[in-house]
C-alpha cells in the first residue's frame, strides 16, 4: 500500500484512497450503486461478519466509492481512519457515540456553527448526555470545567460565523492532562489549512458538504480518527477498552489498535444509527475534493482583500476575520493556519440588523443561503438564521451578534465582489 505520508497535499487529493478500478480500468472511481456485495463462500460471509476479514456486506457500513473517499480525507488530516457520514451534524453525533453514555457530559467552546450549539445543548439530552459551553481562549476555564463524567472536549479550528482560530496547543494540553480525546471540528478550515492531529486533535471532523465538496452540491460528514489516544489507558471508554456487547464481546482498541475508533464507527456506530454517505454523494465530494488546495488558496485570497477593503469602508463597523493585523487572533494564523486564516469571516454594519438587511438584499453576486465553503460567494444574517435558537447572550458569546453579517468569500475575481459590496453598501 502506498505510503500517503511521503507524498504531498495535492498529490493525496487526488490519488489517495483510489487507483483505476480494477475490474474495468475506469480512471475515476466509479459509483458503486449496489446496496449489497455478493460473498465469495458462507465462510467468507462469516468472516466478513466477525470482522476477521476487511470487505464488503451492505453499503449501510461499507461501500467502495465511500470507502475511497474516507481513505482520501484520512491521508489528507493524517489520521489513522475516516467514516463518512450522511452531513457534518451526523459525523458529530458518530464522533461522541462511542465516547458518552447517559450522565456523561462534553466539554464545548461557545464559538461554534449555530446547529452545533443547539444540538449540544438540546438535543444530546434525550440520549442522556450534556454539554457544558466555556469560552475556548481560557484554557483554565476548559480545564474547570471537566469532571469526572466528562468525555470528550469539542471546538472548532477555525469558529463559525466570525472565523476566530482556536489555539489547539492550548486546547489539547488541557485534554491531555485530564486524560480526555479532543474532537476538532475542521470544516472551515479545511486540512489544506491546518492539521488539528499534529496540534493534539484525537479526532477531526468535516462537514464535507462545505469546503471538501466545494460546490454547494451534497451534504456529508466525516470523522477522522488519528489512532493515537489510548483507549486502555483509562476506564472511561468501555465501549472501546472493554467486551462490547453490542458486537459479541469484541473489545475493539485490544483487537483492532490505532483502527479501534474507525471499525467502531462503521460496525457499530454506522450499523445502528445508520447515518451512512451514499456512493453517489461520495463521488461528487471525491470529485470537488481534487481541486481543495487550488481553492482554498484562492478563498484565502480573496478573502484578505475583500476583508481589508471592508475594514476601510464607511458604513462597517469592524470585520473579525483573522488574516487582519487588526484582529486579536490574528497572532494565531501562523501556528495553527500557516497557509492562511481561511473565507469565513462576519462584517458589523454601523446601520446594524436593518443595514445588514439591506445589504443582503441589494447584492448581485453574493448568494443569501444558509451555506459557506462553495465556490461562489455566500452571505447570511447568523442572528436571525444559523443562530437564531440561541438567547441573546449565547449570540453574543458565539460571534453572532444581531448587528452583523456573516460572508463565506468564494473564489471569483475579487475586484467583482468589491464592486459589488460597494453597490450594495451605497444603496
Ligand atoms: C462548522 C460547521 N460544522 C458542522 C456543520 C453541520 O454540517 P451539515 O450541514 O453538513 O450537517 C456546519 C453547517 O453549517 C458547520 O458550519
Amino acid at each position: 500500500m502506498t505510503d500517503t505520508s511521503k507524498r504531498g497535499f495535492t498529490t493525496n487529493q487526488l490519488h489517495a484512497g483510489a487507483n483505476p478500478d480494477p475490474a474495468t480500468g475506469a480512471r475515476n472511481t466509479p459509483i458503486y450503486q449496489s446496496t449489497a456485495f455478493v460473498f465469495d463462500s458462507p465462510e467468507h460471509a462469516a468472516k466478513l461478519f466477525s470482522l476477521q476479514e476487511v470487505g464488503y456486506i451492505y453499503s449501510r457500513l461499507t461501500n467502495p466509492t465511500v470507502g475511497a473517499l474516507q481513505e482520501r480525507i484520512a491521508a489528507l488530516e493524517g489520521g489513522a481512519g475516516a467514516v463518512c457520514c450522511s452531513s457534518g451534524h451526523a459525523a458529530q453525533i458518530m464522533a461522541l457515540f462511542p465516547l458518552m453514555g447517559p450522565g456523561k457530559n462534553v466539554v464545548a467552546s461557545t464559538r461554534l456553527y449555530g446547529g452545533t450549539l443547539t444540538q449540544f445543548s438540546q438535543t444530546i439530552k434525550r440520549f442522556g448526555w450534556s454539554a457544558k459551553f466555556v469560552d475556548f481562549d481560557d484554557t483554565q476555564a476548559i480545564a474547570d470545567a471537566i469532571d469526572d463524567d466528562t468525555r470528550a472536549i469539542f471546538c472548532e479550528s477555525i469558529a463559525n460565523p466570525g472565523g476566530y482560530i482556536t489555539d489547539l496547543d492550548a486546547v489539547a494540553n488541557v485534554a491531555d492532562k485530564a486524560g480526555i480525546p479532543l474532537i476538532v471540528d475542521n470544516t472551515t478550515a479545511t486540512p489544506y489549512l491546518c492539521n488539528p492531529i499534529e496540534h493534539g486533535a484525537t479526532l477531526v471532523v468535516h462537514s464535507t458538504t462545505k469546503y471538501l465538496t466545494g460546490n454547494g452540491s451534497v451534504t456529508g460528514g466525516v470523522v477522522v480518527d488519528s489512532g493515537k489516544f489510548d483507549w486502555m489507558a483509562t476506564d472511561k471508554f468501555p465501549s472501546l477498552s472493554k467486551p462490547e456487547p453490542a458486537y459479541h464481546g469484541l473489545v475493539f482498541a485490544e483487537a483492532l489498535g490505532p483502527m479501534a475508533f474507525t471499525f467502531h464507527g462503521i460496525a457499530i456506530g454506522l450499523r445502528d444509527l445508520g447515518m451512512t454517505m451514499n456512493p453517489q454523494g461520495a463521488h461528487y465530494t471525491l470529485m470537488g475534493i481534487e481541486t481543495l488546495s487550488l481553492r482554498m488558496r484562492e478563498h484565502v485570497k480573496n478573502a484578505k482583500i475583500v476583508a481589508s477593503w471592508l475594514e476601510s469602508n464607511e458604513h462597517v463597523e469592524a470585520v473579525t476575520y483573522a488574516g487582519l493585523p487588526s484582529s486579536p487572533y490574528h497572532s494565531r494564523v501562523e501556528k495553527i493556519c500557516p497557509k492562511g486564516a481561511g473565507g469565513l469571516f462576519t462584517v458589523q454594519l454601523k446601520g446594524g440588523h436593518e443595514a445588514c438587511v439591506k445589504l443582503i438584499e441589494n447584492l448581485e453576486l453574493f448568494s443569501h443561503v444558509a451555506n459557506l465553503g462553495d465556490a461562489k460567494s455566500l452571505i447570511i444574517h447568523p442572528a436571525s438564521t444559523t443562530h437564531s435558537q440561541l438567547t441573546d447572550e449565547e449570540k453574543i458569546a458565539a460571534g453572532a451578534a444581531p448587528n452583523l453579517v456573516r460572508v463565506s468569500i468564494g473564489i471569483e475575481d475579487s475586484d467583482d465582489l468589491i464592486a459589488d459590496l460597494e453597490q450594495a453598501l451605497n444603496s
